[in-house]
């Protein structure tokens, strides 16, 4: 067994009885559990810093997924041999898990999805439609990536409701005034990030929740950010939706989950129809099955869903609250290395940030940058980060961002910084 399975067992074994080692997080032995990061690129040991795009696999992720093919596919609540059957508990358990993690009251609060965008298109399509009528509201934000925009502008265009937007200021912050003010007996729903994708600011969820609430109105949360940096707890936050994507959890891509309130999923319509979303089908009348399953049209990513699972169980292993004090730790020794290059400047310097710095060099387009700290081996993301309104806000066409996870170190800031001299020198 190796060291990071035995870490994850026992962390099983010891759940609710014993809190996490209290020890800071080596990140160096935590990046030896993560192949992909053994090599290198353009002859240069590789940097990964385009973690908000997607994290990288611990090997005890990969290996669940491989076992689960080798030795349990079959697909799930349907048949009644032994591989059915490991399949559908192997899938149940995964929603257990990803229910426990996210502080869900039951696992039938769990929707699985391909990610945090199909979340928020169901939360959209499904919630959207059945309350939005003409001269109602949707509150979002500036800050919202698209997939928190287009589809409640769909869902507009179907209804007849409208969008109200919330500003943020020059540092990135949501004007929480602004917020208080567009709140209205017209609101109906206010979606929001928890961490926002280009600029890493983290947004006060729990208060923005009460306000909503108050002015009565449910709350969708983008979660996407949010989950691999922080603990989240959706009771706390008694947020009604929270939508997030396996990928940028350590899980593999095409999976995700929307947590939602349990009232709201047995009152909501279906929004696609197949099998397993039914109790039974006539040709003159479908009677469809329970929340989360009415929401589960068709044969679903099992696999993904064995290495969400896995994921989050060694996340919890190592203690979600370690991993947050390391990143805070890289994020600020990230600010103030960055401050010491000259022309660079940050964009989004809001007080509670996590995961992100974007940023800017004088007189040199993002995608240069790039392109030089990619031949240094030093992976970054340059572009509007699917967050245009972000960019129109800062009157710019895009970013450089490095985004960071639980396996970088303050070598790799070191690596990133010498990167960019590197890029002021080519660009002298
Ligand atoms: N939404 C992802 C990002 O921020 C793809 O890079």
């Amino acid at each position: 067994m190796s060291a990071a399975a035995q870490r994850v067992a026992a962390a099983a074994m010891h759940a609710g009885t014993s809190g996490p080692d209290p020890a800071p997080l080596d990140a160096s032995s935590i990046r030896v559990e993560f192949p992909i990061l053994w090599q290198s690129v353009h002859g240069k040991p590789l940097v990964y810093l385009d973690n908000a795009a997607t994290t990288q696999k611990p090997a005890c992720v990969l290996d669940a997924v491989d076992a689960y093919y080798r030795c349990d596919n079959a697909n799930v609540h349907r048949a009644v041999h032994t591989l059915s059957e490991r399949a559908t508990v192997a899938f149940e358990q995964a929603r257990a898990q990803v229910a426990r993690f996210v502080g869900a009251r039951d696992s039938s609060e769990i929707v699985f999805t391909r990610g945090a965008t199909e979340a928020l298109n169901l939360v959209a399509s499904s919630y959207g439609d059945m309350v939005l009528r003409e001269s109602d509201e949707v509150v979002l934000t500036e800050m919202e990536h698209h997939s928190n925009i287009v589809p409640w502008q769909m869902a507009c265009a179907r209804t007849g409701a409208t969008l109200r937007v919330v500003p943020i200021d020059d540092r990135g912050e949501l004007d929480i005034e602004a917020f208080g003010n567009l709140l209205g007996p017209r609101t109906r729903i206010v979606a929001v990030t928890h961490v926002s994708n280009a600029l890493g600011t983290v947004n006060p969820v729990a208060e923005l929740v009460a306000m909503a609430h108050a002015a009565g109105a449910k709350v969708v949360v983008d979660g996407a950010q949010a989950l691999p940096h922080a603990s989240v707890d959706v009771a706390a936050l008694d947020c009604d939706f929270y939508a997030f994507s396996g990928h940028k959890v350590y899980a593999p891509m095409g999976v995700g989950a929307l947590y939602a309130k349990r009232e709201l999923l047995d009152a909501m319509p279906p929004w696609q129809g197949g099998g397993d979303m039914i109790l039974s089908v006539t040709f003159e009348k479908t009677l469809y099955n329970v929340p989360p399953y009415k929401f589960e049209a068709g044969t679903p990513d099992v696999g993904g869903a064995v290495g969400l699972g896995a994921a989050l169980a060694w996340l919890e292993s190592l203690g979600i609250e370690r991993v947050a004090a390391h990143e805070n730790d890289l994020m600020a020794y990230a600010q103030q290395a960055l401050l010491g290059v000259a022309g660079l400047r940050v964009v989004g310097t809001a007080a509670r940030k996590a995961g992100v710095h974007s940023f800017m060099l004088e007189g040199i387009h993002p995608h240069d940058v790039g392109t030089i700290l990619d031949h240094q081996g030093v992976a970054i993301r340059t572009g509007h980060h699917c967050a245009q309104p972000v960019m129109q806000h800062f009157g710019i066409a895009a970013t450089a961002r490095a985004s960071f996870a639980v396996y970088n170190t303050r070598e790799d800031v070191d690596r990133l910084v010498d990167g960019l001299h590197e890029v002021k020198e080519v660009f002298g």
